[in-house]
């Protein structure tokens, strides 16, 4: 399993290289995309899922990065027959003339490619996304997204006490703040952990965290269709407040 965007930093592995080793071995390969895949709406950032098209499966979650209320998760798969395989039991009852056409008019049931039997219309939402925006407006608010980041990126970098913890890839900067004098990491950790807690008491931005290694990070995402800059700004802000900077 390769990952384009992976949850804490939101890193790309080397999906191609992937493929060719999952080839050579004979092993399926699966491409989660579930942030990630929703760059690659943006034409000059395709390049993203390089590799994806030798995938066995792919995932897309457009409730994570494409506008879509929870849950709604695209998977797909270049070879659905195998899928139909695990997932197809077909008792008597639910039987359809139009099912195991090969050509023709034969129907599709949902139900042949998963665990469940009755499903919400979970793809009636993303395609009022999708009109609603068109590509061109969704590509436009992803660029947005990644601009917001990378200026939040850009004062981490500048602003002495501020640490930069990964690289921004995408639209979620990963970062710490290092007190004068303080090198310990159960200390930094606490501390860190208390300019979130103040910063999402707030009520005003809301930020996680993750644990890279041995150090302990916060990570700010810009991901929701109506956050602006000066929101962003806001955070940037209250990070500052949050850990003693500002009065
Ligand atoms: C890279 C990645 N894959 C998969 C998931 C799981 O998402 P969900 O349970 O919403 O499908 C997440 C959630 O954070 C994620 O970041």
């Amino acid at each position: 399993m390769a990952t384009v965007g992976t949850t804490a930093t939101t890193s790309i592995d080397p999906v191609p290289e992937i493929a060719a080793l999952c080839r050579e071995y004979h092993l399926w390969l699966h491409v989660d995309a579930a942030y990630g895949g929703a760059m690659a709406v943006v034409p000059e950032w395709r390049g993203v899922l390089a590799g994806a098209e030798l995938a066995d499966s792919l995932v897309v979650n457009p409730h994570k990065w494409l506008f879509t209320q929870l849950d709604c998760s695209v998977l797909y798969t270049s070879r659905p027959e195998l899928l139909k395989r695990a997932f197809s039991l077909v008792p008597d009852y639910l039987a359809t003339p139009e099912a195991g056409r090969e050509s023709g008019f034969g129907a599709r049931n949902l139900m042949d490619y998963g665990v469940s039997l009755g499903r919400r219309m979970r793809a009636l939402k993303l395609w009022f996304v999708l009109r609603h925006y068109g590509s061109e407006g969704l590509a436009e608010r992803i660029r947005q997204h990644v601009r917001m980041a990378h200026w939040l990126r850009g004062r981490i970098r500048i602003t002495p006490g501020w640490e930069l913890s990964a690289p921004v890839p995408m639209a979620t900067v990963c970062f710490r703040h290092l007190p004068a004098g303080v090198r310990d990491e159960a200390q930094l950790a606490a501390h860190n952990r208390e300019i979130m807690a103040r910063v999402n008491q707030g009520g005003e931005a809301f930020i996680s965290h993750a644990v890279l290694g041995e150090r302990l990070v916060l990570r700010a995402a810009v991901g929701n269709i109506r956050t602006r800059p000066e929101d962003v700004a806001a955070l940037w802000g209250a990070l500052q407040w949050a850990a003693g900077l500002l009065p």
